[in-house]
């Protein structure tokens, strides 16, 4: 059975019981609403946003949020939705272009407007609804459109207003229909939450049962009984989601957990030791570690184009984990940390929706030919449930709000061709880094800090001696997703004594730079 329709089996009647369905209209916000309502122990799914009004009776969720999104509702070829959604007598929000559809749909006027408002503006409530309790009669919201609803029809109230926007915020007045046309789900919205919060528990009556404890409990037990007698096998890599999944298992197989580590050469500095430490610490059952450094190193002799690097490393890694894989008796299950923006974005989420582009590059995934059946127990959670899942599950906290470390590894840090020397140049400089960003507190408030080898060298002067040596980039953002992306604004100090250990501590670097672009339009990683 594929996880997938194991995923729909399993017994999670009371998540199920109070779900909220995002309706995805292509919006950069869609997860972010999901993440919301799950903030509020609600669980939420994101489905396409033409999902048949039948299905959603079938799902029977408690309320339905219709997202924002790029196009003009009166444009040829706008997505929208089964009108029938408004005529199930369940709570429906739309939001900016989920607004306007709604209240086209139900007989109002949506239209280009010469006041585009695109930023923060203020928001007047001017009637009193349940949407509202708790919020200020002026409050912050952030708002980004071009349309707006022109006029809504009788069956409508308005709500509140900005300085340009007559209809903020609306509800029919005998259905359970509300709109809102500024983004409550952005933390620009300093009191978005407080209006989600209300839908979901005022307007959709949800008590808030999704709680990741019983999640942790369900999901073992799921486990427990899939598994049977049988062996599974987990990759594990040290970062946290890994670490979760092999949590998880451990807790529900105990020793019928085989776990595999691929060293590749590409780890940082004394990772591999430490990922061993941890794992004989936390689990008494068989870790297979698999020395593979030579290997790769001879795969990535001369390349030194990004996609060939990450191609190689994948292929390497496959060949490497499928060899050991064979080598473990009675293996009949692989388990794997996929999450849900990986199932969202790659089309494989039951009703969700099927176009959106695959952004992230997984190197570390295993294709189905190894034969295994697949065991997912990550692919309902976002990143942060994870983490916090973690700490439900006794992982220490140094394993759970460890940055994220791509697959390929320092291979995609270290421009230009991949050899042993440069490994090491990249990995004590790049100790450096994180030595200092924990050394100043600011290990937690970032999302990943690390060093990038340029293939350039550069003139340089030490003692009395002309120098032509490397020069190593510092690395450090600030994110809620990774999808988007700040440079982190660290203190000079802090740059000031990263610069100096590194010249003075890393053998053949006699430049450092500081990298200020955000994503987009830069990416995190340098390949
Ligand atoms: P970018 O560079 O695309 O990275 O802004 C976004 C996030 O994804 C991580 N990343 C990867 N993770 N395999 C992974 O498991 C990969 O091939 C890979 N490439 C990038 C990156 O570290 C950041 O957290």
């Amino acid at each position: 059975m594929s996880s997938t329709a194991r995923r729909s089996t399993t017994a999670d009647a009371r998540i199920a019981d109070e779900k909220v369905l995002v309706l995805d209209f292509g919006s950069q916000y869609a997860q972010l609403i999901a993440r919301r309502v799950r903030e509020q122990n609600v669980y939420c799914e994101i489905v396409r946003h033409d999902i048949a009004a039948e299905r959603i009776r079938e799902i029977g969720p408690r309320g339905i949020i219709l997202s924002g999104g790029p196009s003009s509702v009166y444009a040829g070829g706008a997505p929208g939705c089964d009108a029938e959604i408004f005529r199930l007598g369940i709570p429906v929000l739309g939001i900016c272009y989920g607004m306007q559809l709604v209240c086209q749909a139900l007989g109002g006027t949506v239209r280009n407007w010469p006041a585009r408002e695109y930023g923060r503006a203020v928001c007047r409530i001017t009637d009193e609804n349940e949407l509202f309790t708790g919020v200020s009669g002026e409050t912050d919201v952030w708002m980004s459109h071009g349309d707006q609803v022109d006029a809504v029809s009788d069956d409508f109230v308005t709500l509140a207003e900005t300085h340009t926007c007559h209809h903020a915020a609306v509800k029919h007045r005998k259905l359970p229909i509300y709109g809102l046309q500024f983004h409550p789900e952005v933390t620009h919205t300093p009191q978005g939450r407080v209006v989600l919060g209300n839908f979901v528990r005022n307007v959709c009556g949800c008590a808030g049962l999704w709680k990741l404890g019983d999640f942790a409990e369900q999901t073992i037990r799921d486990i427990r009984e899939r598994v049977g007698d049988d062996r599974v096998i987990c990759g594990l890599s040290g970062g946290v989601d890994s670490s979760v999944v092999a949590a998880l298992l451990y807790k529900a197989i105990g020793s019928q957990l085989s776990c595999i580590l691929v060293d590749n050469g590409l780890l940082r500095k004394a990772e591999e030791e430490a990922v061993i430490r941890e794992f004989s610490r936390h689990f008494q059952t068989d870790l297979h570690v698999v020395k593979a450094e030579d290997r790769f190193l001879a795969a990535l002799a001369g390349v030194t184009d990004p996609q060939e690097k990450r191609r190689r490393i994948g292929h390497e890694f496959i060949a490497c984990f499928a060899a050991e894989a064979k080598r473990i008796e009675g293996a009949r299950f692989l388990a794997q940390g996929t999450l849900y923006p990986d199932v969202i974005e790659s089309g494989a989420a039951p009703d969700g929706p099927a176009d959106t582009i695959k952004l992230h590059h997984n190197v570390g995934g295993l294709p189905a030919e190894l034969g295994f059946e697949l065991i997912e127990p990550l692919r309902d959670l976002f990143k942060d449930e994870v983490r916090r899942l973690g700490l439900e599950l006794g992982l220490p906290e140094d394993i759970v709000w460890r940055h994220p470390f791509p697959g390929p590894g320092l291979a995609v840090r270290l421009l230009g061709e991949v050899t042993k020397q440069r490994l090491e140049t990249l990995r004590e400089a790049d100790a450096i880094v994180v030595e200092e960003i924990r050394a100043a507190g600011l290990y937690r408030a970032t999302a990943q800090a690390f060093a990038v080898l340029l293939p350039v060298q550069s003139v340089g002067v030490m003692g009395d001696a002309r120098t032509y040596d490397d020069a190593i980039v510092i690395r450090c953002v600030d994110s809620d997703d990774f999808m988007t992306a700040d440079w982190s604004h660290l203190p000079h100090e802090v740059l000031g004594r990263m610069s100096t250990r590194i010249i003075n501590e890393v053998k053949g670097v006699n430049r450092v730079a500081y990298d200020v672009s955000s994503k987009p339009p830069a990416t995190i990683e340098w390949e």
